[in-house]
């Protein structure tokens, strides 16, 4: 692996990161453009109706042209071990960005209805077209909108999408740090997850949402059983970070 790949502080546009990371928290991108350059290297260069290619597109722009926040190969390989033992038929994925989570969990579980929640429309449109070039348009959904907002898009999510009591193999938690906790709260008010769901959390270390870690230090053998996979922060190897993987005991 080359020393540019390995270590993010050299590439521009990881640097370019930390200007943008005020507009990540207001409009879900980096405000340079990449996300939609990313949609049309993808739409340019994988093959059409080819899952695998529309992954390694991805993570070959993000390498090679701009930083991604996608939960990224490495760790992807940790999500797609999560979905194959959660056996999923229905899964949500909150935090789409540019559509790669929900590749990955499509892919992993060719069977199920994949949804994701999003707050910024101009991701959802870049998600849905990287879904279409990639074939899997048909049983992946982006929801605008937020788990934290009062009801709507829960309200929706179980009124258009059929988000039932137990319904629920996979949760992929992936967005506002801050939100993890809450939205997981929601959720399990909801009473979506079922014995043998599995959540996973993204981010863990880097930047980290505290609250979360800690509720499922509190819950080990409880509600949840919980695994910290050590692994790296996507596209690089040089910070670490963890992704949390829990069943949900019931
Ligand atoms: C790290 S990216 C998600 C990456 C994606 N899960 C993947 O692996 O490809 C975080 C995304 O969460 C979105 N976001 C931030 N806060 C949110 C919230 N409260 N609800 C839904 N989406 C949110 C941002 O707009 C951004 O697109």
């Amino acid at each position: 692996m080359s020393l540019k790949r390995r270590i993010p502080f050299l590439r521009w546009s990881f640097l370019r990161l930390a200007v943008g990371s005020r507009n990540i928290t207001k409009t879900g991108q980096i405000g340079d453009g990449r996300e939609q350059a990313a949609v049309d290297y993808v739409v340019a260069n994988a093959r059409r109706g080819d899952i695998d290619d529309a992954i390694a597109k991805i993570d070959e722009f993000a390498y090679e042209k701009s930083f991604l926040i996608n939960i990224g190969d490495e760790k992807g390989e940790l999500l797609d071990a999560a979905v194959r033992r959660a056996d999923a038929r229905l899964a949500l994925e909150l935090g789409t960005y540019c559509g790669y989570g929900s590749l990955r969990i499509a892919r992993a579980a060719p069977g199920a209805k994949v949804f994701s929640v999003e707050l910024s429309a101009a991701n959802a449109g870049v998600a849905q077209r990287i879904w279409e070039h990639a074939g899997i348009a048909d049983r992946v959904t982006c929801v605008v909108g937020t788990i934290g907002d009062g009801g709507k898009t829960l309200d929706a999510l179980a009124g258009e999408h059929g988000f039932t009591t137990g319904s629920l193999d996979l949760l992929f938690v992936d967005h506002d740090k801050a939100a993890y906790l809450p939205d997981l709260q929601a959720i399990l008010d909801r009473g979506w997850l079922h014995k043998g769901s599995i959540v996973v959390a993204d981010n863990m270390l880097i930047p980290g949402s505290p609250k979360y870690r800690e509720y499922m230090r509190e819950q080990q053998g409880k509600l949840f059983a919980t695994v910290e996979h050590k692994t790296h922060g996507e596209y690089q190897t040089l910070a670490p970070d963890l992704v949390l993987e829990s069943e949900y005991l019931g």
